[in-house]
């Protein structure tokens, strides 16, 4: 394989937008294969095409580009019930595929994530760190032993590493690693860009580029540090409160960016290209743009002070929820 394999993940503490700029990603670049990584059904992306939201927690965002074979990686949890249901609302049987090697999420999961500890973290409950802790432990089911996956299961390596375009969907952000991110408040896994490689099978040599999406200012569910955090009132006024995909719960908001560890995360995802998305929630007069040269001035500093604090360029801009509303500077 390779002539181009694109890996996007998440600067910040997941709900960046990733579901808006792959769905741009996908049906600008037209991968063969549009494979997910990442922790499992925790994950919520929304993506928003010709009018209509999608909401999805299993099947990779980019399934509205429809020439695109879409895999989920050995490294996901799959919840069987949750996939299912996906594959009919968003008619994707016949092109999406499992890997075999997934761990498969159950109820004794979900129950587990509701106890003490979960609490604590806040987390969305969906059985990712008690699933996760039976792999580890080597007692969890996989996914070819479920019969109701059967006509899904594959070997998503074999698929990913024998084609020539491949785009890799990271879930969760940065800031929810395991290893780098707020411990102990955090998700049950890495959320770096090697790890979405690794979780589908393509070896580092073969990336070619890294997106890493930041919101134009900052949002966290669950508990856990927060710096510069605003009250839901102050949230509501700005216009930038949010409800979680997944929990429904209202999102924590800092109208800040964090550069240092957006730094950190640049380093570490070795990202070449930083996607921002709701520029149109900062700058209300940006919506819609997809030019860059036509954005108010104001934008353009926000866009340049990024460029020059992380030193990577900001490509891809989201000027709103629709695929199309964005700037796509990669060409130039
Ligand atoms: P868990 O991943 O369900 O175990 O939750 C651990 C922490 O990660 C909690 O603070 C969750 O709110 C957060 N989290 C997990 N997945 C996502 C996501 O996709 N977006 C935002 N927050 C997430
Ligand atoms: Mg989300």
């Amino acid at each position: 394989m390779g002539r181009k394999c694109t890996i996007v993940v998440g600067g910040q503490y997941g709900d960046e937008g990733k579901g808006k700029i792959i769905s741009h990603l996908a049906l600008n670049d037209k991968p063969e294969i549009i494979a997910r990584g990442g922790v499992g059904p925790n994950a919520g992306h929304q993506v928003k095409h010709n009018g209509i939201v999608y909401s999805l927690r299993m099947i990779p965002s980019g399934f509205i580009y429809d020439k695109a074979r879409l895999l989920i990686g050995a490294g996901v949890l799959v919840n069987p019930t949750v996939f299912l249901n996906e594959v009919q609302n968003f008619k994707v049987d016949g092109r999406i595929g499992i890997d075999k090697r997934c761990t498969a999420i159950l109820q004794k999961h979900m129950d587990a994530d509701k106890g003490d500890n979960s609490k604590k973290i806040g987390t969305t409950g969906t059985g990712c760190g008690p699933a996760q802790m039976d792999r580890v432990t080597r007692t969890a089911a996989l996914c070819s032993e479920v019969p109701e996956l059967a006509k899904y299961i594959c070997d998503v390596p074999k698929e990913v590493n024998a084609c020539d375009n491949v785009l890799i969907e990271g879930t969760q952000g940065f800031m929810l690693s395991v290893l780098y991110g707020t411990y102990p408040f955090v998700t049950s896994k890495d959320t770096s860009a090697s790890t979405m490689a690794a979780d589908v099978g393509i070896g580092p040599k073969k990336v070619t580029d890294v997106v890493m999406v930041a919101k134009a200012y900052t949002t966290r569910v669950g508990n856990g540090p927060f710096p510069g955090e605003i009250s839901i009132d102050d949230a509501v006024k700005l216009g930038y409160q949010e409800y979680g995909t997944v929990t429904r719960r209202p999102r924590r908001t800092s109208r800040e960016l964090h550069f240092d560890d957006l730094k950190l995360a640049v380093m570490i995802n070795s990202a070449n290209h930083i996607a921002i998305t709701k520029l149109d929630v900062k700058f209300p007069a940006a919506a819609g743009i997809t030019e860059y040269e036509k954005l108010p001035k104001e934008a353009k500093a926000f866009i340049e002070n990024i460029e020059s604090k992380l030193e990577v360029p900001v490509t891809l801009i989201g000027t709103g929820a629709d695929s199309t509303a964005i700037i796509d500077r990669r060409k130039k």
